[in-house]
């Protein structure tokens, strides 16, 4: 099949990529003339693990090109994808204007028939909107479908999540659409769930929108069990144990970030609000959520007393491991609370400082993860890299001037880190 990708993001690029992988003839179009200058020049402007190797790949097998131009990618495609980002507006609905310029592009150049997609996050209805718009802007008249087909791909592991789904959602209004998307992701052998357009539009919002209540529930658990004593690990493993809960989604920590739960909470709450329906419930999810970042600097508060004037060490900036994307990490939001009230940062991420240093200012960025702690009075874990699991500890006591550290991610066993001399403090577990 020829496909068109329009905006070549963390979503769009690993979308592109995957579908050449599988087979299909693909150009990805974006409208940043850098972004479209490092992929050109063979280079991947995110980091996603796998990635590299699949672009290089494809592009040489010639399945795989970039464009700036909507109108060239239209050329013969049977599916355009669109992929470019829904940000939040400051009222927490989705801003879809970049989704209506596509739609309206689309509609002056569409020649002959095209099946397209909404794979970008969209609040419910908006397919009869992009449905609307081309209609009315179309010059040529031919037919066109409008389906969804929502992204379930969690950064860092996007491209297995691509590989090996466990389902994909394909929301139709025709057999003719439904025909094309079954034949593109046949080669992935996975469970289709086969829906009118709003219900798939609502399946992704509604799966986000419990996976974040999840986090927020076993959060606000978290804070009972610091009050009581008792372990969230093994309150988070009884539970999982139980299938009709289930064990993922139930790691307690410094709360979620990244550009799909916070907005896309934010955008089904706007969304259920403007239909007159009362979705509260996602309110405390996103309450629960901001006050889990002050229920970590009161811990660091309480035992540092003072902090002005203190060095803090900060292992972590991403919003979560393996990836390079600071959108929405509870570490801007932590830090910058910290240097407000005078403290020094040093910080180290394996991928992200170089995003970290458009959003965070005034840090010491370091080269490793033990220059952070050199002269520190404590050391923070903001990020649950795989790389900060297995640390020299007696190096990092040595170059402390307080053995004291603030797991936010619970990344260490507790009894270890007393035995190797630490005060160590997490989230929710008994010290
Ligand atoms: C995506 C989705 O689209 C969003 O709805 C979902 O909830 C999260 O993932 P993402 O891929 O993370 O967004 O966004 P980003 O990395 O910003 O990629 C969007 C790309 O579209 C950018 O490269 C941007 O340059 C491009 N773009 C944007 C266009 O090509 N044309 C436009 O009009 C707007
Ligand atoms: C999410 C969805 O999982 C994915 O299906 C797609 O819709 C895009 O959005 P992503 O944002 O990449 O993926 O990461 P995810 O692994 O879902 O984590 C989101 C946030 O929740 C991170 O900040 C992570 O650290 C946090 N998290 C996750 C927890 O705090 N606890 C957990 O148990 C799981």
């Amino acid at each position: 099949m020829k496909i068109a990708v329009i905006g070549a993001g963390y979503v769009g690029l690993v979308t592109g990529t995957c579908f050449a992988e599988i087979g299909n003839d693909v150009i990805c179009v974006d409208n940043d003339p850098k972004k479209l200058a490092v992929l050109k020049k063979g280079e991947v402007p995110i980091y996603e693990p796998g990635l590299d190797e699949l672009i290089k790949k494809n592009v040489r097998a010639k399945r795989l090109q970039f464009s700036s131009s909507i109108k060239t990618a239209l050329k013969g495609a049977d599916a355009l994808f669109i992929c470019v980002n829904t940000p939040p507006k400051k009222d927490g609905g989705a801003d879809l204007s970049y989704v209506e310029n596509v739609a309206q592009e689309i509609a002056e150049n569409l020649s002959d028939y095209c099946l397209i997609v909404e794979k970008s996050t969209v609040p419910v209805q908006t397919g009869e909107r992009v449905y609307d718009t081309i209609k009315k802007n179309h010059k040529k008249g031919c037919p066109f479908d409008v389906a969804s087909n929502p992204e379930f791909l969690r950064e860092g592991s996007a491209v297995q999540d691509f590989l090996k789904p466990d389902r994909i959602v394909i929301g139709v209004s025709s057999a003719r659409a439904e025909k094309i998307l079954r034949k593109i992701y046949a080669p992935l052998k996975a469970k289709m769930v086969v829906t009118d357009i709003k219900s798939a539009e609502l399946i992704k919002h509604a799966s986000n929108s419990f996976l974040a209540t999840k986090i927020s529930f076993i959060n606000n658990v978290a804070r009972v069990c610091d009050a009581v004593g008792a372990d969230i690990e093994q309150v988070a493993k009884g539970m999982g144990l139980d299938p009709r809960i289930g064990p993922s989604f139930l790691s307690a920590g410094i709360g979620f970030g990244g550009f799909c739960f916070p907005k896309d909470l934010a955008a089904f709450l706007h969304m259920a609000n403007s239909v007159g329906q009362d979705f509260s419930l996602l309110q405390s999810v996103l309450d629960i959520n901001d006050t889990q970042k002050d229920f970590y600097l009161q811990r660091i508060e309480k035992v540092l007393w003072n902090l002005r004037g203190k060095t803090l060490g900060v292992l972590g900036l991403a919003f979560k491991g393996n990836t390079d994307d600071m959108r929405f990490a509870p570490s801007i939001e932590i830090i910058k609370h910290l240097q407000k009230e005078g403290v020094k940062i040093q910080a180290y991420d394996p991928a992200a400082m170089v995003r970290a240093k458009e959003v965070l200012k005034g840090i010491t960025y370091t080269t490793n993860p033990y220059d952070v702690c050199k002269k520190a009075d404590a050391l923070l874990i903001l990020t649950d890299w795989d790389d900060f699991k297995d640390l020299n500890w007696e190096k990092i006591k040595k170059l402390l001037i307080q053995p004291i550290i603030f797991d936010g991610r619970n990344l260490y066993d507790p009894k270890k880190m007393k035995k190797l001399g630490f005060d160590y403090y997490s989230i929710g577990r008994a010290t």
